[in-house]
């Protein structure tokens, strides 16, 4: 076993996501800030996370939610100050809290310094740090276009030529092929280590190495933007560089990655990363060609790719496991049920059903209270560059849906259902701000806060803190094998963990009414966790039940 190996802490840890600007601000000023994150550290020590995965709080443009970034070793000073930081880090060390911050670098800001200088010329020294291209016959290079909608390239007038931009224009990609940029960054990163985090949760990480193809000029049409040749080189080089010198963990954010794929950049050699995120189950209803749909969820299909995820990387590489993030939809509104009487049962279900596989759990903030998406009504209450430019394509000019048609859509998945605020009280702004929050706080904190559910031992908190405690106690959790049981069924998620001689049988109702239970399914030896108090049959679960034991 080499060093790599043995360091495998984030296997038995459970990471918290904090976005930082709607977690809890401590100046007035309505927007969250790393103050706000100190003063809820025993929150969180409380529930018994391990790891906080801490978004961008970097220096930046304000375009995208800190991943725009104009300065990596800055602060931005709408979320306080380096001393700020190096006090949070201190105090969650003090708890045995663990900080993992995001680390951006497939685009930087066109704020940064980098970007200022190459766009100032064409023989700039920092010309190649970007990707730039001639117009092909006076328009774009190629059809390449962005994840937020629109071409991928923006004309520059002082050199005329165009930049590559895989999201906002203001998010200017950087040139991986470039060693200088590769240095400039892994140096940045020394810089972070040295000052004791904990590890990086990278930013679309997969898009990196970008196959040649498509930064083609030759006026092609849009081309695979993820994964090229050198890709796994590039991550290999990293974590040869900085990463082996560290006791961290890694997570890359892979849009693209395949099972396949996982092996390399999650492999349990420890040559590349800690693990990824895959989005294949966020993705599974999607629509044909856009991530904007309104559903339905289809739970054959999702227990499938979760047994490919589970049993194709068992032994091999490390499952990350998500429901939700800054970038989804709330979990329960996702996959469980966010109406009246079934949202705490569903929310504790699909806590369950996801702690009870194999991989690192995360879980994002507000998750643990069974906080809903938010009630959007019009556009113009969005503050998200994905939501505006997509209306702007999808609605305004290729008519493909009408407006009311694209407001379902922005309420089942638009990114901002997990931005509003964190839900502490059911008092004045949920007890986030004393001031006007910058984005509105969700109704229903009249009875779904933190403070209501800390001492209840039925809340979805109490709940979540039980899972996060099993982990601890039954290694089976933590290192058994997965198999699933009653595939076809549609309404039944069940499958069983196997290792050392014990057996885990987790089983699951995703639905609002009764499920019969296959034979392999039906409860046996002791129950640890469980959402409803009634014993119920054996054969049978309730609407939204989840049941958990161990033989
Ligand atoms: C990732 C982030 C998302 C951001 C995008 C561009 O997907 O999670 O929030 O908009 O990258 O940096
Ligand atoms: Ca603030």
């Amino acid at each position: 076993m080499n060093n790599n190996q043995k360091k495998q802490w984030f296997k038995e840890a459970v990471v918290y996501q904090v976005y930082p600007k709607s977690f809890q601000d401590t100046n007035g000023d309505g927007m969250g800030d790393l103050r706000g994150v100190i003063s809820r550290l025993d929150y969180l020590k409380e529930l018994g996370i391990d790891v906080i995965w801490l978004n961008p709080c970097y220096k930046n443009s304000g375009v995208d939610g800190g991943y725009d970034i104009s300065d990596y070793r800055a602060i931005a000073p709408e979320l306080g100050t380096m001393a700020d930081f190096d006090e949070l880090l201190k105090e969650a060390h003090k708890r045995s809290i663990r900080i993992v911050m995001d680390l951006v670098v497939n685009h930087t800001s066109t704020e940064h310094a980098w970007f200022l200088e190459s766009r100032s010329s064409k023989d700039n020294p920092k010309r190649d740090f970007y990707i730039w291209r001639k117009p092909y016959e006076g328009g774009v290079p190629n059809g390449e276009r962005s994840v937020f909608s629109g071409p991928a390239w923006e004309y520059d007038e002082t050199t005329g030529e165009y930049y590559l931009h895989m999201f906002a224009r203001e998010q200017a990609d950087l040139n991986w092929e470039n060693e200088e940029v590769r240095r400039e960054v892994y140096d940045m990163m020394h810089w972070w280590f040295k000052k004791g985090i904990d590890g990086f949760r990278m930013d679309v990480i997969d898009m990196i190495g970008k196959p040649p193809e498509m930064l083609l000029c030759d006026g092609g049409p849009h081309r695979p933007s993820s994964c090229g040749p050198r890709e796994h080189e590039f991550l290999r080089e990293m974590n040869r560089e900085v990463l082996s010198h560290y006791d961290i963990m890694t997570v890359g954010e892979t849009g693209s990655v395949t099972v396949e794929s996982a092996l390399d950049y999650a492999n349990l050699d420890g040559s590349e990363l800690s693990m990824v995120f895959q989005f294949e189950h966020v993705e599974h209803d999607a629509g044909v060609d856009t991530k904007w749909s309104t559903g339905p969820m289809n739970l054959v299909k999702l227990k499938k790719i979760f047994e490919r995820w589970e049993t194709g990387l068992h032994g091999r590489a490390w499952n990350s496991l998500y429901w939700s993030n800054h970038d989804q939809p709330r979990a329960v509104s996702h996959f469980g049920c966010d109406r009246e009487p079934y949202r705490a049962l569903s929310a504790k279900m699909v806590g369950a059903c996801l702690h009870m596989m194999e991989g690192t759990p995360y879980i994002y903030q507000g998750e643990e209270l069974g906080m809903t998406n938010y009630p959007f009504t019009e556009v113009s209450e969005s503050k998200d560059v994905e939501v505006h430019n997509g209306w702007q394509e999808l609605v305004v000019e290729c008519k493909r849906f009408t407006p009311e048609e694209m407001m379902a859509c922005i309420r089942y998945k638009g990114r901002d259902n997990a931005r509003t605020p964190m839900q502490w009280t059911a008092g004045r702004n949920a007890g986030f701000s004393e001031a006007e929050p910058w984005m509105p706080v969700h109704p229903n904190h009249a009875y779904i806060n933190a403070e209501s559910q800390i001492n209840d031992p039925d809340s979805v908190f109490s709940f979540y803190k039980r899972l996060i405690q099993l982990r601890k106690t039954h290694p089976v959790i933590v290192h058994g094998d997965f198999t699933l049981l009653a595939k076809e069924d549609e309404q039944v998620f069940a499958y069983t963990r196997s290792y050392e001689g014990k057996t885990l049988l987790v089983a699951c109702n995703f639905s609002c009414e009764d499920a019969k239970l296959e034979e392999a399914a039906q409860t046996c030896g002791e129950m640890l966790i469980g959402n409803y108090k009634e014993p119920g049959e054996k054969d049978m679960l309730r609407p939204w039940e989840v049941r958990v034991t161990l033989v």
